[in-house]
């Protein structure tokens, strides 16, 4: 427990709770520098320690390579790779530089991603934290966005969130739930965008 972070930790323990049973959660987490929102995302890889983990923190620095961000949520997925369609493996490889090719058509990205995470989430729930999302690169960012929509609307069982200064977690279940409820976090020292 994160001092004096007990009503934020009770939300985290109760969002993976929820994801373990089965349903989907999307928190953000937004706040001014130093307020502790590093630290909120590693007590809820701390709770969550039978999920898989993805993570991915935009990087000031990383914000003109694009995919960036991207490579290091999925990077440990790429075995899954060869499960998608052709032209989503493809636009993907290239996006990671696994393949030639001219800029990939970015809709084929959002939707190769979408099914990565989607069969990463299916044996065993999955937790996704990328931190500093105002630093994401813009193609990251696009991405995810793209994912957090269709997974919203056309996958109930998955989640994503919406990118946002700050960071951000989700829970995806393995159980099927009604259309997953993004969780706001209503604490007074942070701000959702
Ligand atoms: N609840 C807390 N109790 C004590 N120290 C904390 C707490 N939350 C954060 N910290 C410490 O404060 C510093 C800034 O926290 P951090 O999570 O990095 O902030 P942010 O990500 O919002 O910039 C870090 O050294 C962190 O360990
Ligand atoms: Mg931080």
């Amino acid at each position: 427990m994160l001092r004096g972070r007990g009503v934020e930790c009770g939300v985290l323990d109760g969002l993976v709770a929820e994801v373990r049973a089965g349903r989907s959660r999307v928190l953000v987490v937004g706040g001014e520098p130093g307020i502790g929102k590093t630290a909120l995302l590693g007590y809820a890889a701390d709770v969550a320690q039978d999920f898989r983990v993805a993570r991915a923190g935009g990087v000031e620095s990383e914000m003109e390579l694009p995919f960036a961000a991207l490579h290091q949520l999925c990077g440990r997925m790429l075995g899954r790779l060869g499960g998608l369609p052709g032209p989503q493996r493809d636009a993907l490889g290239v996006a990671f530089g696994l393949g030639a090719g001219s800029a990939p058509d970015r809709f084929l990205v959002g939707l190769a991603v979408l099914g990565l995470l989607s069969e990463a989430a299916a044996g065993r729930p999955l937790l996704c934290l990328v931190d500093d999302a105002q630093w994401l690169d813009q193609a990251s960012a696009q991405a995810l966005a793209f994912v957090a929509r269709r997974l919203e609307t056309r996958m109930p069982g998955r989640c994503w969130p919406r990118c946002c200064p700050g960071g951000w977690m989700s829970g995806s279940g393995t159980g099927s739930s009604p259309s997953p409820a993004a969780t706001r976090w209503p604490c007074s020292s942070c701000r959702t965008g």
